[in-house]
């Protein structure tokens, strides 16, 4: 087991992807928080680690709120100790508005932005002082290919997650001599609910014949790269975008 005794938070880790990397890293020893709007999902996928006989705690948490965040932080701490890791999945995604820029409100675009950046930025700035005082730790962030494609329709979000890129780099060069790594994943179109929901089938399709790799993408092609870049496997990689979408964007 790669990640014995330590202690991850997974935010939105209660559906999709996120709950993968929940289960993947409770798997590999991590004592997992899930940080979940959705308390139900957030209870459930604790459940579902301890009855698979790992440690796991839910606290309900809104990532765009600061007493949120900084009360998701608070609870890891007393219920394990400290914090080693955080992945930063929690977003808007599901039942977005796609729309060309003209018709798009701004309340819509606020919206996306405070949990898909804001969100992420409240969520490291809770973990830091644990990880500083360890002189430890692991910062995933989650993006999204469609920063280097272009998703039309969908500028708020893809927005976000190009601020979520730039928020790595400079976090990454901040907090470097602290001993802490920060990267960021830019997942290919995946297989969820919420991807099904806001995405066409023949985008899907689309999407599938323009990979090295012709097929759907799920959660678990995801899952080994978190588990590594939580790792001890990558502590000299830093700043750094991991693309995993089949071979769809080379760059
Ligand atoms: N599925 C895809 O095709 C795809 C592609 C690229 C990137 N991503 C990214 O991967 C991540 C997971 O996507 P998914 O498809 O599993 O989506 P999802 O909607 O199934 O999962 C998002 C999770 O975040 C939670 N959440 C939403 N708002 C929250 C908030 N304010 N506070 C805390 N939790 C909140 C939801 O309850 C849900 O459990 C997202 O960051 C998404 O942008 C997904």
């Amino acid at each position: 087991m790669r990640l014995s005794g330590k202690v991850a938070i997974v935010t939105g880790g209660g559906n999709g992807i996120g709950w993968r990397y929940a289960e993947r890293l409770a798997a590999e020893g991590a004592r997992l928080v899930i940080a979940e709007i959705d308390e139900a999902a957030g209870r459930e996928a604790a459940r579902r680690i301890n009855a698979a006989g790992g440690q796991a705690i839910a606290v309900r948490t809104d990532v765009s709120s600061e007493p949120d965040t900084l009360g998701v932080a608070r609870a890891a701490i007393e219920a394990f100790g400290g914090i080693d890791i955080l992945v930063n999945n929690a977003a808007l995604f599901a039942n977005i508005s796609v729309k060309p820029v003209e018709e798009l409100g701004v309340s819509e675009w606020d919206r996306v932005m405070a949990v898909n950046l804001r969100g992420t930025f409240l969520m490291a700035r809770a973990v830091l002082p644990s990880m500083k005082a360890c002189g430890s730790g692991k910062i995933v962030n989650i993006s999204s290919n469609t920063v280097f494609s272009g998703g039309p329709s969908m500028s708020h979000y893809v927005a976000s997650k190009a601020g979520v890129i730039g928020l790595t780099r400079s976090l990454a060069r901040e907090v470097g001599p602290f001993g802490i790594c920060v990267n960021v994943i830019t997942p290919g179109l995946t297989d969820t609910a919420a991807a099904e929901q806001t995405i066409s089938k023949d985008r899907f399709d689309v999407v599938v014949g323009a990979r090295s790799i012709r097929r759907r993408q799920a959660p678990d092609d995801l899952a080994g790269t978190v588990v590594f870049l939580c790792s001890a496997d990558s502590d000299f990689i830093t700043g750094q975008i991991i693309n995993v979408d089949g071979g769809h964007i080379l760059h």
